[in-house]
């Protein structure tokens, strides 16, 4: 079964959980690389997005909508984490691009650092608005997200593809 491993990264977050879904797929005869990559020979394909305003990428949107026939499982990291139910939200968005024809067989996201420009943002705000608390939780999440991904995402993000890989078999 020929397997691919795709993904859309900006910062480095999306292609480190990639590479270790490629580390998993070590015997596995595999495609890896950028949306560009032709994923035709592949029966299953592994597509990985960074979160954009609670999305998908935008090409990660037009990559999905060509895919036919596949069977599909969908990685991603955010700058917001920390609860299940807020990637379960952004699996549920990004699933709605997946053309029907295709399986989807699961989804793995976890939490992905942001720029240091994102908390001189935040910074500014509490400045200007310090009664405003939602600001000074967005800067709390952001700290959390500067370990991430670690090594607990990536070993969590290798047992999604194993498990994925079984269910294929
Ligand atoms: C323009 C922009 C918009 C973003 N929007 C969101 C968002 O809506 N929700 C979220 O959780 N993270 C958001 N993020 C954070 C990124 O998705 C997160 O840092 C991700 O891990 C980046 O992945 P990459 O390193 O593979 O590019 C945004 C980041 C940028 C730059």
């Amino acid at each position: 079964m020929k397997i691919a491993i795709i993904y859309d990264s900006i910062t480095g977050n999306t292609k480190k959980i990639a590479e270790a879904i490629k580390a998993e797929c070590e015997d596995k005869d595999i495609l890896f690389g950028d949306m560009q990559t032709n994923i035709n020979e592949a029966e299953l394909i592994f597509i990985g997005t960074w979160t954009d305003k609670g999305n998908c990428s935008e090409k990660v949107k037009e990559k999905l909508a060509s895919i036919q026939n596949k069977k599909i499982a969908i990685f991603g990291t955010a700058g917001f984490g920390g609860s299940e139910e807020y990637f379960h939200t952004l699996y549920q968005r990004v699933k709605e691009f997946v053309p029907k024809t295709n399986e989807i067989l699961g989804y793995f996201y976890c939490q992905g650092k942001m720029p240091l420009s994102v908390k001189d943002r935040y910074v500014k705000m509490i400045t200007e608005h310090p009664e405003d608390k939602r600001l000074q939780v967005s800067l709390e999440n952001f700290e959390e997200a500067l370990s991430h991904p670690d090594q607990k995402d990536m070993e969590n993000a290798k047992s999604f593809a194993r498990e994925i890989i079984k269910r294929c078999m």
